[in-house]
C-alpha cells in the first residue's frame, strides 16, 4: 500500500492507495477516533455496486451507518439534494462527532464535503472516491460545494477530509470514456510539476490504459503526492494552487457553453490544456516540441485535442470565462507553462492571443 501525506498541521491527514481498501474502510476509520454513527453517502450508480461493501467494512469495526443515496449526475450537487442529506442525518440523529463516507466520484465528494462541512457548522469526513479523476483531483485538498442555476460551484467551502482512501479495485468498474477522462487531470501534473512524470506517462500509457495494477498504484500516487504538496503550501489558493487551473480557463469555458453535456470534465480540460500549451508557446517561449509532446500524450489516452467553434460559440466561450470564479477585476489570468514540467500562475492574456490559441486548436 502506498501512502501519501498531506501535511496540513492539525487538518493534516493520509491518502492511501491499494486494492482492496474498500473491505478496510471501517478499520481505517476506526483509528480516526471518530463517533459510532455515520453516513455513507452515495448515489444511485456508485452505490449499487460498492455501498454494501462499504457498509459492511463499517458495520464490522463497529460503527451505524446511515446510508444515503443521492441521484447520479452533476444535478445531484444542488441545495435541494443537499437540504435532503440534512434531513436525514437529522432523523438519524447524527452528532458532531459522527462522520460522512463520501463514496463516488467528483459530485459526490462535492456534494458529501459539503454537507460535512455545514451540518452542525462542520462534521468530519472520509473521501472514498471510484473515478480515477476523483482519485487524483477532487477528492484531495478540501475544496467542496453545490452549484447554483447561475454557475458552477459558486456555493462551497474549504473543509479538509480526515482521510481519503483510494481503491484501485474499484476502477475496474469504470466505464471506458469516465477512466480515461482521469488522464486528464494526471497528464496536467506532468505539465505542471513533473517533467518525469510526464516521461514516464509517455512510456507507460499504453499499460496503464490496460489498467496496468502497479502502474497505475505508482502514478495515482505520483498525483496525490503532488497535489499534497501544492495544496501544504497554499490551502486556500491565495497564490500556487492555481497552478492546478492549467488548461482550467479554456476547458471550464466549454464545459459551460455545451451546458454541462457534451464533455466530461477531463475531455474539456484536455483541449484546454493543449490550448494553453500552444498560448504558452506564444507567451513564454515554451518549445514547440513540447506542445507537440503534449498533443501527442492527451490523443494516446484518448481524449480530444481540438474543437470547432463557430463565431458564436466563441462569443459565448469568451464570455464564461470571464464568469469563472478565478477572474479578478474583469482580467482572466492565465496558468501558462515555459516548458513541460514548469509553469506560471497569474499570467494575464490579452483576448487577440487567446484567440489564437484557439484557432490552433481549431478541427
Ligand atoms: N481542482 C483544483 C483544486 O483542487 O484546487
Amino acid at each position: 500500500m502506498r501512502t501519501v501525506q498531506v501535511a496540513l498541521a492539525e487538518r493534516s491527514y493520509r491518502i492511501l492507495v491499494a486494492g482492496g481498501l474498500l473491505a478496510r474502510l471501517g478499520q481505517e476509520c476506526a483509528r480516526l477516533k471518530l463517533g459510532r454513527r455515520c453516513a455513507v453517502i452515495t448515489d444511485a450508480r456508485v452505490g449499487p455496486l460498492h455501498a454494501a461493501a462499504a457498509m459492511e467494512s463499517l458495520k464490522e469495526a463497529g460503527f451505524e451507518p446511515l446510508l444515503v443515496t443521492v441521484p447520479a449526475g452533476e444535478t445531484a450537487k444542488s441545495l435541494k439534494v443537499v437540504a435532503s442529506c440534512y434531513d436525514a442525518f437529522a432523523k438519524a440523529r447524527l452528532e458532531r462527532k459522527s462522520f460522512v463516507v463520501a463514496l463516488g466520484g467528483g459530485v459526490v465528494g462535492d456534494l458529501a464535503g459539503f454537507v460535512a462541512a455545514t451540518y452542525l457548522r462542520g462534521i468530519p469526513f472520509v473521501q472514498v472516491p471510484t473515478t480515477l479523476l476523483a482519485q487524483v483531483d477532487s477528492s484531495v485538498g478540501g475544496k467542496v460545494g453545490v452549484n447554483l442555476p447561475a454557475g458552477k460551484n459558486l456555493i462551497g467551502a474549504f473543509h479538509q477530509p480526515r482521510l481519503v482512501l483510494c481503491d484501485l479495485d474499484v476502477l475496474g468498474t469504470l466505464p471506458e470514456r469516465e477512466y480515461r477522462s482521469g488522464f486528464g487531470e494526471i497528464i496536467k501534473y506532468g505539465i505542471i510539476y513533473d517533467a518525469a512524470l510526464f516521461r514516464r506517462l509517455e512510456r507507460s500509457m499504453d499499460r496503464l490504459l490496460a489498467r496496468d495494477p502497479a502502474e497505475l498504484a505508482a502514478v495515482v500516487a505520483r498525483c496525490c503526492a503532488i497535489k499534497a504538496d501544492v495544496v501544504g503550501q497554499d490551502e486556500t489558493e491565495s497564490g500556487l494552487r492555481a497552478i492546478l487551473n492549467y488548461g482550467h480557463t479554456i476547458g471550464h469555458g466549454l464545459e459551460a457553453i455545451s451546458a454541462y453535456g457534451k464533455y466530461l470534465h477531463g475531455e474539456a480540460i484536455s483541449i484546454g490544456q493543449v490550448a494553453a500549451s500552444h498560448l504558452s508557446a506564444r507567451r513564454l517561449g515554451m518549445p514547440e516540441a513540447d506542445v507537440q509532446r503534449v498533443r501527442t500524450l492527451f490523443e494516446r489516452a484518448g481524449l480530444p485535442v481540438t474543437v470547432k467553434l463557430g463565431t458564436a460559440q466563441r462569443k459565448a466561450l469568451f464570455a464564461a470565462m470571464r464568469l469563472d470564479k478565478k477572474v479578478s477585476g474583469g482580467e482572466i489570468k492565465f496558468v501558462l507553462a515555459r516548458a513541460v514540467g514548469k509553469v506560471e500562475f497569474g499570467c494575464a492574456v490579452p483576448d487577440e492571443d487567446v484567440n489564437w490559441a484557439l484557432d490552433a486548436v481549431g478541427a
